[in-house]
């Protein structure tokens, strides 16, 4: 599967969010990450379907990889549909029936996604690999950018790619939290293949530049 990189507006300047879109499009990456975050389920609050809703109407036609970080998820889930996301992940302990939430994404139109935090057992992949897309594994506690990578994530993102490549479907493993040029590699190396980055790309001077290391540093990666 081709690597995908996946800028989290998160870090973007909110005053320009349309003009940091097509910006870091235009510097290469492959989707947006779009977090949403609630001050209940994470201690943080961002944004919501109503700003999708207007990079859509701007004319921005890209992936975009919703990240749900809301309790309870299931209304949430319909406004962003309506609002055109491509992705829309969740965390199991932001819905009472994990199955039916996934199915409700599928049968939206969208691509379902299943979110496992630093402390959420992988075990439970199993009994949902059939109904994902894709799978993100954090490497970080969810709620806000900017943090350290945690390194126990490695183990998490090979155990992942395992289950992944056992069932035969196409799901892409994406890793999210502390991704920067410096790392990408090794997590390259431990199966993931989606690299949300946040602040490494925002807050860099030259976003294509940022992401050409990124992509130097997985071909590295990939071919050793
Ligand atoms: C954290 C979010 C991340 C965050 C990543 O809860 O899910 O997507 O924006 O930011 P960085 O790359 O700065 O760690
Ligand atoms: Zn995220």
């Amino acid at each position: 599967m081709e690597p995908w990189i996946a800028p989290s507006i998160l870090a973007a300047d909110f005053t320009r969010l349309g003009a940091e879109v097509n910006e870091v499009l235009a510097a290469g990456a492959d989707i947006i990450h779009f977090d949403v975050m609630d001050n209940h389920y994470v201690p943080n609050l961002s944004i919501g379907p109503l700003v999708l809703k207007s990079l859509r109407k701007s004319g921005i036609d890209c992936g975009i990889d919703v990240h749900l970080m809301v309790k309870p998820v299931e209304r949430l889930i319909v406004d962003f549909l309506d609002a055109g996301a491509t992705i829309i992940s969740v965390h199991p302990e932001t819905t009472e029936h994990l199955h039916r939430t996934l199915n409700l994404i599928r049968e939206g139109g969208a691509q379902p996604g299943v979110v496992f935090n630093p402390a959420t057992p992988l075990a439970l992949l199993a009994e949902v690999i059939e109904l994902v897309d894709l799978v993100l594994i954090m490497s970080v506690n969810p709620g806000f950018g900017g943090q350290s990578f945690i390194e126990s994530s490695i183990q998490k993102l090979n155990a992942a790619r395992e289950m992944i490549d056992a069932s035969a479907r196409d799901i892409r493993l994406e890793v999210d939290g502390g991704i920067k040029t410096t790392n990408i590699g090794r997590v390259a190396a431990a199966g993931a293949d989606t690299f949300v980055a946040g602040s490494a790309i925002f807050e860099s001077d030259d976003y294509a530049q940022t992401i050409r290391e990124m992509r130097a540093a997985l071909t590295d990666a990939t071919a050793t």
